[in-house]
């Protein structure tokens, strides 16, 4: 195989399924409860963070001062709300494009890779059944640095044994796409173009994903 593109590497959370809004709806309970203003515009922000400094960014607009403690129980609350939204999921939940995009890339010959900081990946792709999918998983408990740094991305990279420059990263957040960038490799943005205005290009979402790779 000698095509321009080899490799291709998803995130999961907003680009193969609606999890964004699971986790936004999760945090706006725990906002909502203690009296903290935050909105979907504050949430772009949250988008391909990891839950601590999801919470540090959310807590920008508390009123008082937060112990670690407290942190700690925000955080675990956090999780069993989203554990709970992801709980019914079934293939149904595959956002539009998402098995077909990845059938067709499977079927042309590319390595595909996720690159999800979720600790919660394991569990979604199982309960939409495309493990198979793919060559290569991160492990976010592995990740040292989140994104907007490039090290998830670069990690899958190596493990797919695919050199940056022949892989394309689809996301649909702002440090995501950033991620892409720092790591060499063609930035799609699964969104609006004016919110993923550093991608190299943005698509509505998987529907469109094949005229990337044509
Ligand atoms: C990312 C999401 O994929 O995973 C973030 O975009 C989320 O919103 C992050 O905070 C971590 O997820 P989890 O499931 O480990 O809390
Ligand atoms: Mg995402």
């Amino acid at each position: 195989m000698n095509k321009r593109w080899q490799a291709v590497i998803f995130d999961l959370d907003g680009v193969l399924t609606d999890t964004a809004e699971y986790h936004f709806r999760a945090w706006k309970k725990i906002a909502d409860a203690e009296g903290i203003y935050f909105d979907s515009l504050i949430n772009e922000r949250l988008k391909g963070i990891d839950r601590i400094n999801s919470l540090e960014i959310i807590l920008e607009n508390a009123r008082r001062q937060y112990s670690s403690a407290e942190k700690e129980q925000l955080l675990h609350t956090k999780n069993e709300h989203y554990l709970n939204l992801i709980s019914k999921m079934t293939p149904s939940d595959l956002l539009p494009g998402a098995l077909e995009t990845l059938t067709a890339l499977k079927e042309l010959g590319f390595k595909l890779g996720l690159a999800s900081v979720s600790k919660n990946a394991g569990t979604v792709i199982t309960r939409l059944q495309i493990t198979d999918y793919f060559d290569y998983i991160a492990d976010a408990a592995q990740i040292k640095r989140g994104k907007p740094d490039p090290e998830i991305f670069l990690t899958v990279a190596t493990h797919l044994e695919i050199e940056p420059a022949k892989c394309i990263g689809v996301e649909d957040s702002i440090a995501g796409i950033k991620a892409i960038k720092a790591a060499g490799m063609l930035a799609v943005g699964v969104g609006k173009p004016e919110i993923l205005n550093e991608a190299d290009l943005v698509i509505a979402d998987l529907r469109e994903f094949m005229k990337v790779v044509e």
